[in-house]
Parts: C-alpha cells; sequence; structure tokens
C-alpha cells in the first residue's frame, strides 16, 4: 500500500524514531531515515525492506546546516518533497549530567571529584542544548520549506518530561526541551498559512541505550533513579517505543487532526499527573 508521500525521520537509528520510521514505512510512505552513523540506520533499513517497505538513509548532523541542505538535495532527487518530518534526533550526554541533585559546597573546590552546576563542562552542555534545539530547528526550516511550496505539511518534534518541568541533574537537556516545546508553538503559529501543522510528542520514560545506565542496574533490576521514576509513574512501568506510534499517526492526519497544532502531548504512563505524594 504505496501512498506516495515523502517522510523525513530524524534520529531513524534511534530506541524511539527507528520504530515510527517503520510504521510510516509499512503506511506506504517513502522514508528518509537520517542520523550519524549509517550503520545504525542500515539496522532501521534491512527492518523496514524486510517488512516490503520503502526508505533511503541518509547520514547527516542535524545541527550542521550544510550536511542538512545536502541530504534535503538527494531527498528531493531521490523522492521528491518532504510531507512528514519528524525530528527525533536529540537526546543527552552523560558528560552533561551533574552526579549531585543539589548544591554542595564541595563543588567549589578543586578536589571535587563529582559533576555539579559548576562543574559541567560547558562545551558538552552547549553540545546537549544544541543537538536538541538547533537539531530541530535547522531541519523544520529546510523540510518546511518544501511542505510550504508542495501545499503543506506536518511536523512533529521532541519535547520530555523535562519541558514541564525539569528533572534533577539534567540541566542542558531540561532547557533545550522546554525550548523545543516553546519553538513549537511558535513555528504553529508562523507556518499556519502554509497549511503546515507543527507539534510534539512528550514520552514519558523509555529505555534506551543510554538512558538504560542511568536508569537500570548492570545486574538486572532498576537503580535509583530508576526505581524513584517508576514510583512517579501510574502505570509502574517504562514504556515501548510503539506506545508512540498512535499518536504520531493521528497527528500526522490531516483529516482527523486538521485544526490540531502547536501542542505538545505527554505519553508517559500518568508521570505528569502524578504528584507523588
Ligand atoms: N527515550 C526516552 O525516554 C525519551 C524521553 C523523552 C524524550 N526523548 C527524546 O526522543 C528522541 C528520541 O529518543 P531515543 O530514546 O530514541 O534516543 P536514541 O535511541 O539515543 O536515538 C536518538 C538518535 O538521534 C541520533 N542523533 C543524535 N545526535 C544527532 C545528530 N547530531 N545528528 C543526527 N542524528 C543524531 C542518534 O544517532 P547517531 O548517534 O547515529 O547520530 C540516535 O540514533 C530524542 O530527542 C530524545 O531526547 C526520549
Amino acid at each position: 500500500m504505496k501512498n506516495g508521500k515523502v517522510a523525513v525521520v530524524t534520529g531513524a537509528g534511534g530506541t524511539l524514531c527507528s520504530a515510527m520510521a517503520a510504521d510510516l514505512a509499512s503506511r506506504g510512505y517513502r522514508v528518509v531515515l537520517v542520523g550519524r552513523d549509517i550503520k545504525k540506520l542500515e539496522a532501521t533499513e534491512s527492518k523496514i525492506r524486510a517488512a516490503g517497505g520503502e526508505c533511503l538513509p541518509l547520514s547527516a548532523d542535524v545541527r550542521n546546516a550544510g550536511q542538512m541542505e545536502n541530504l534535503h538535495g538527494r531527498v528531493l532527487s531521490e523522492y521528491g518533497p518532504c510531507r512528514v518530518l519528524i525530528n527525533g534526533a536529540g537526546g543527552n550526554q552523560p558528560e552533561a549530567v551533574a552526579t549531585i541533585s543539589e548544591f554542595k559546597p564541595e563543588e567549589l573546590s578543586p578536589g571535587f571529584s563529582g559533576r555539579g552546576f559548576f562543574n559541567i563542562d560547558i562545551e558538552k552542555f552547549r553540545d546537549v542544548a544544541d543537538v536538541n534545539i538547533m537539531g530541530t530547528v535547522i531541519p523544520c526550516r529546510i523540510f518546511a520549506a518544501d511542505m510550504a511550496r508542495s501545499g503543506g505539511g506536518s511536523i512533529i518534534n521532541f519535547a520530555s518530561m523535562n519541558t514541564y518541568r525539569p528533572l534533577s541533574r539534567v540541566p542542558a537537556y531540561a532547557l533545550s526541551k522546554a525550548a523545543v516545546s516553546n519553538f513549537t508553538q511558535w513555528l504553529a503559529a508562523y507556518l499556519a498559512p502554509a497549511k503546515i501543522r507543527v507539534n510534539a510528542i512528550a514520552p514519558g520514560f523509555f529505555v534506551n541505550e543510554r538512558s538504560a545506565k542511568l536508569l537500570l542496574k548492570p545486574e538486572g533490576g532498576f537503580s535509583e533513579r530508576g526505581a524513584g521514576i517508576i514510583a512517579h509513574t501510574p502505570m509502574r512501568r517504562f514504556g515501548s517505543a510503539e506506545e508512540l506510534v498512535g499518536c504520531m499517526n493521528w497527528l500526522i492526519d490531516d483529516e482527523k487532526s486538521a485544526f490540531v497544532t502547536g501542542i505538545t502531548i505527554p505519553i508517559d504512563g500518568g508521570f505528569l499527573s502524578c504528584s507523588g505524594i
């Protein structure tokens, strides 16, 4: 069942967006898989092709406007203009995560072995802000121009629970995911005349390669942080990537969500609704 529409999915080699890309391909989209590591994209490609779908893995850094312009040229020549953009590339870096949850006087001493707000390497902090913020802005600018020229389209950005209230220890990630939601609103208002709807999904906690180290113990079971999250999640479990797909399909459906733009939808097992008391 081919619908011929082109969907560009950034972060398509990752946990959440590989599932989204596979679902789009199963619905007949021609899916462009974007990420830096071509091997990860090829793993997603193999699954899509094995299921009879069509896709094009293209390596680029979403923070790099020149690389993304080149990639756009390939997309136009091989597939045509983009109709759906899923901006999943992003995430955190261990070096930008504090090892303490609140200020300790020791962090101001030269011998401090942990990482507080005053010790996080500012370049790592900047990298996290850059990938989540500019890594969303740049693909939006490039591919929304296609949509504006061809009569409309739909964009989904990736926010987080940090969009609503910052979690401890992750200042760069938290501020950048708040920015994603704000930018989603701004862009939705700006692009409404072009018939482009812009929304965001805010996943709760889904275990990926990086977060596994933070949420799970190597010997099995939850880490202290993982257990804290589960205790604040009424459904008492982490999510699975497939549980985002229904929301994505609703948001990109120009009939079913025709009047929906500028919103951020939490998919979180109830995390935001639970005060913990
Ligand atoms: N998992 C969760 O619980 C959760 C919760 C809330 C929000 N989110 C957000 O949801 C999105 C997807 O998360 P995920 O769990 O699927 O993470 P993931 O498994 O780490 O996948 C993210 C993908 O983004 C790609 N990427 C990172 N930096 C990039 C760059 N500069 N240019 C191009 N691609 C880049 C990575 O591939 P390369 O390294 O090959 O480039 C990676 O495959 C992220 O924005 C994340 O912040 C996740």
